[in-house]
């Protein structure tokens, strides 16, 4: 059995509708991380952060999975592969086409973590620091995202999948935050095939075997077409 493990980034959701970070139009260039995306703009100005996430979570719910995400939910299926999803992504489209068991390494705007307990629930539409946990009734609601500053969730796990991968891809991701912009190189020093996929060809490092330039919507499904054919 083949074992895969492929990361995502924002660019396979482009094609979606849903803004990259970086890059024209990106996030990033409406907004300031240090405003939105920290602990510390967390404690200073909970408003405003939610209000960042709540207009995300507005647009990833109205958000259709594009060919990209449904070509990785197929391989996902695939029994005669093993396929480790692991996404930066925090839009659930992936699961929207159908993948099961994806790994949130950002976390997910479909979850609500309470900062005073941990406790994690479903998120409301319209989330606010005021909404009291479920568990301990604390008013302290933060979007389940992981901002800059605060450890990646599951690394245990991605790191055992990527010991014992035979093939790695790195779709849509500019390769700027670690430890996600790390991965290829871990699978890379264990002579593991590495594909790249990226929009811009200058965004896929040398450090890839396989460079498939082009939208996420064409690349990918051509990818697993040659491991599922
Ligand atoms: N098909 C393929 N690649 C695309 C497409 C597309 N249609 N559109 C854009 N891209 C590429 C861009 O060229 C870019 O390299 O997707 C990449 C998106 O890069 P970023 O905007 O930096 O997003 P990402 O790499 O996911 O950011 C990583 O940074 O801000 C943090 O937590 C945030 O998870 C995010 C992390």
């Amino acid at each position: 059995m083949q074992r895969i493990v492929v990361l995502t980034g924002a660019g396979v959701s482009a094609e979606s509708g849903l803004s990259t970070f970086r890059g024209g139009g990106g996030l990033w260039d409406d907004h300031r991380v240090e405003d939105v995306a920290t602990p510390e703009a967390f404690a200073r100005d909970p408003a405003l952060v939610h209000r960042f996430y709540n207009e995300r979570r507005r647009k990833a719910g109205a958000a259709r999975p594009n060919a990209a995400h449904h070509a990785l939910a197929e391989l996902a299926a695939r029994d005669d592969i093993h396929l480790t999803l692991v996404t930066q992504n925090v839009d659930g489209l992936h699961e929207a086409a159908g993948a099961r068991d994806v790994i949130h390494m950002h976390g997910a705007l479909a979850d609500a973590l309470c900062a005073a307990c941990g406790h994690r629930w479903p998120a409301p539409k319209v989330m606010a620091a005021e909404d009291p946990c479920p568990d301990c009734a604390m008013r302290a609601t933060r979007p389940d995202i992981v901002w800059f500053g605060e450890i990646p969730y599951h690394m245990e796990r991605i790191a055992e999948a990527l010991e014992r991968a035979d093939i790695f891809a790195s779709i849509g991701t500019s390769g700027r935050v670690y430890p996600a912009a790390g991965f290829v190189d871990h699978a890379a020093a264990r002579g593991v095939t590495c594909h790249g996929f990226n929009l811009d060809a200058d965004e896929i490092g040398p450090v890839f075997d396989h460079h498939h330039v082009g939208p996420a919507t064409q690349t990918v499904p051509a990818w697993v077409a040659t491991l599922t054919s």
